[in-house]
């Protein structure tokens, strides 16, 4: 379309006319691609549309609406936030921390309610974000505030306008209300926090504590523009001041919000019946919460009925229908006694904080480690310092910083000392590498980590060889290598102190029975650096035998479909060393090991061992099919989805198992993924 500056009425009606159907367009490809996840447009197409958008914009500024897309990030920079007061209290909620907190609040509520029947919930994940209300005029977002005090909050309009799950205007029903009052959590995910700590840590910011800090820093931005960098998220979960009539329940009333446009975490919430599948999703919740993309510190039960909820009412601060439930906290304060060093397989000196115990997360933790002296110096952590550690999942606890307004004025920072702690040998840190190492190969610390790699489980696996056995099997000189295991006799053992000739005999029976082994559990249990049980199973499958594997050069290894330089680089060098093959051939005549040309199917674990299935929607394969390679593999199927399964198989027009295992955080595949699982 040509333009003259002289624009006719029925110019400008026709480009009013395309806009407002560009940004009806637009609205609708960001809704399903920020809150659905699921795009219908590629970015290319869409890129296209904003692009038209733009500059018919440019042409026509008189034509720009505050609700338009382009307008996301608009404006000065704040000076302050102003006041907002919201026009109903934003209220808290009363904190529960154990399951008879909840069936007395159930019991409570049936009570008050004059009912016997179950009373159903709608069970959420408390997101541990920032509260904040939108208010909605005939549609169109016109104000979004902080909580705040509860009746005051911080005028951030201009921030959360940025965040691209906010949807500017509503849509459906939403469009013609006069008035709608939304309240939510913004949050951030932990893969964003985690991006964002990094790069403030290159540029030598410091780095936010949690991703709960990194939101309220984030959105009490006075330029919106930082705010818009951050990718925060909403989630609605209540709502203030609605005009026209609500539905009857909060299930449905979070549906009516999703009509409108708003996202809410439907994914992770239930409805339930009665406190026994209340508290069944509680612990679904707990369950997995380790897995989910964002923290949580805990879930929100609500009484359903709005007219339930508006007989119970309120106490002064927090309603009578809803209570938060509490998980353990994941992060506590404690104080570091003193750093210990570990001495590795490899001689490599690990630093441990030995710390006053603490429950995190369910768990007491009294050690955390601190990996090495650059990890060391870049959180600057010293003896007797208060430190916030963190669990994360399952993962081991870890230091996330110093409380340094608690450190002691005579404190120092803390060296890795150039000595072994057990041998006294010199600790060297070569080039490129992370930590110090023990110079000295048979360094008893050294040696007591190979005996007890060796015989863990997953390696040989000698039942009732444990740390303190081992320990005083190596200071007694009785064991100088794990060959030394296999002449091991009664009276040897009776010498040790507290030592009962019947637990002597159940382990050196033990010892008997590990002395039969697969090629794999073998090389694994040698300790090679590098070589963890894939890798030695990939070995031994590609050259043979164990005997093959020793003679093996780095570039013939390299060849190996899964095995890298460094890994070959690795197991080339540990067979060189003469040391170590005078001990493997003492050992190999202690074990045996079944001919490899044999199937070494029946030796090697399964791989699928104790992994859990569940189909959904049709497969190419008959289903029976499909069955039989899972067990094959050591796996088994189940015909419906729990907590407990492993992988979920999606075929064509998969069913509502889909929707569970994404509720649970249960990983699917796809068939094709399925085939080669189980090739
Ligand atoms: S409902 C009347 N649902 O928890 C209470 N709150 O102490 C309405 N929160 O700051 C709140 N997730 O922002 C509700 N699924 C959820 C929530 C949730 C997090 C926050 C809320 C408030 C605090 C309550």
């Amino acid at each position: 379309m040509t333009l003259s500056s002289n624009n006719s009425d029925d110019e400008l009606a026709t480009v009013t006319g395309e806009l407002d159907k560009l940004r009806v367009r637009i609205r609708h490809h960001d809704y399903l691609y920020y809150v659905l996840d699921s795009p219908e447009i590629t970015d290319s197409d869409y890129d296209r549309l904003y692009r038209r958008l733009e500059d018919l914009e440019k042409q026509y500024p008189d034509l720009i609406t505050p609700d338009s897309p382009t307008q996301r990030v608009g404006g000065v920079p704040a000076e302050k936030f102003n006041q907002v007061r919201h026009s109903e209290p934003m209220l808290s909620l009363a904190n529960i921390f154990s399951e008879q907190e909840f069936v007395d609040f159930d019991a409570r509520s049936r009570k008050a309610l004059g009912i016997s029947d179950e009373l159903s919930y709608v069970v959420e994940p408390k997101l541990d974000g920032v509260a904040i209300e939108l208010v909605y005029n005939e549609g169109v977002l016109v104000s979004g505030s902080t909580r705040g005090d509860g009746v005051t909050g911080e005028d951030v309009t201009p921030n959360l306008r940025t965040i691209r799950t906010i949807p500017l205007r509503l849509v459906g029903v939403g469009a013609g209300l006069s008035v709608v009052e939304i309240r939510g959590e913004i949050f951030m995910t932990r893969s964003d926090f985690d991006a964002l700590n990094q790069e403030r840590d290159e540029l030598g910011l410091p780095s936010f504590a949690n991703p709960r800090n990194a939101t309220a820093g984030s959105l009490r931005q006075l330029d919106p523009k930082i705010t818009a960098g951050r990718g925060l998220k909403f989630l609605a979960h209540s709502v203030g001041r609605i005009d026209g009539g609500l539905p009857e329940t909060h299930w449905d009333l979070l549906g009516y919000l999703e009509e409108m446009g708003i996202p809410v975490n439907k994914m992770h919430s239930k409805w339930c019946k009665g406190h026994k599948e209340t508290l069944d999703h509680y612990r679904s919740l707990h369950d997995i919460r380790p897995r989910l993309p964002y923290e949580i510190d805990g879930a929100v039960v609500k009484v359903d009925s709005l007219e339930f909820q508006k007989q119970l009412g309120f106490k002064t601060r927090s309603p009578r229908w809803a209570v938060a439930f509490k998980f353990e906290p994941l992060q506590a304060v404690t104080r570091v006694i003193r750093i210990d060093i570990g001495v590795g397989r490899t001689g490599s000196l690990t630093p441990v904080a030995i710390m006053e115990p603490v429950q995190v997360g369910g768990v007491t933790v009294s050690r955390a480690t601190l990996h090495n002296q650059d990890e060391i110096d870049r959180k600057d952590i010293r003896e007797r310092d208060s430190v916030l550690i963190q669990r994360a999942g399952d993962v081991i606890p870890e230091v996330v910083r110093v409380l340094t307004e608690f450190r002691l004025p005579d404190s120092r920072p803390y060296r890795i000392p150039d000595h072994c702690p057990v041998c006294q040998s010199l600790a060297v840190r070569l080039e490129g590498q992370a930590v110090k190492r023990c110079q000295n190969i048979s360094c008893p610390a050294r040696l007591k980590e190979t005996i007890k790699h060796f015989a863990s489980r997953n390696a040989l696996d000698i039942e009732g060889l444990g740390d303190k056995l081992i320990s005083l099997l190596v200071d007694d000189g009785l064991v100088t290598s794990p060959a030394d295991l296999y002449v091991l006799q009664l009276s040897d053992l009776m010498g040790l102190p507290r030592m009962a000739e019947k637990s002597a005999s159940k382990l050196l029976g033990s010892i008997q029975r590990s002395r039969v082994v697969s090629a794999d559990r073998f090389l694994y249990g040698l300790g090679i650096p590098l070589v963890g049980e894939f890798v030695a199973r990939t070995l031994v499958e590609a050259l043979g035998s164990v005997e093959r594997v020793m003679e093996a050069e780095a570039e013939e290894m390299e060849r190996i479909f899964g095995i890298g330089p460094e890994v070959a680089t690795s197991v080339e060098t540990f067979f060189q060393e003469s040391r170590n093959r005078t001990m493997i051939a003492k050992l190999l005549k202690a074990v045996v090991i079944p001919s490899q040309t044999r199937d070494l199917r029946n030796f090697v674990e399964k791989p699928l061992q104790g992994k859990s299935f569940v189909f959904t929607g049709t497969l190419s394969l008959p289903r029976s099919e499909a069955k039989a390679r899972v067990e094959r593999m050591g796996g088994r199927v189940a015909g419906s989805v729990s907590s407990r399964t492993d992988y979920v198989v999606k075929g064509e027009d998969p069913g509502s198992k889909l929707d569970r295992a994404s509720e649970l955080g249960i990983r699917t595949i796809s068939e094709d993924q399925f085939l080669e699982l189980t090739e």
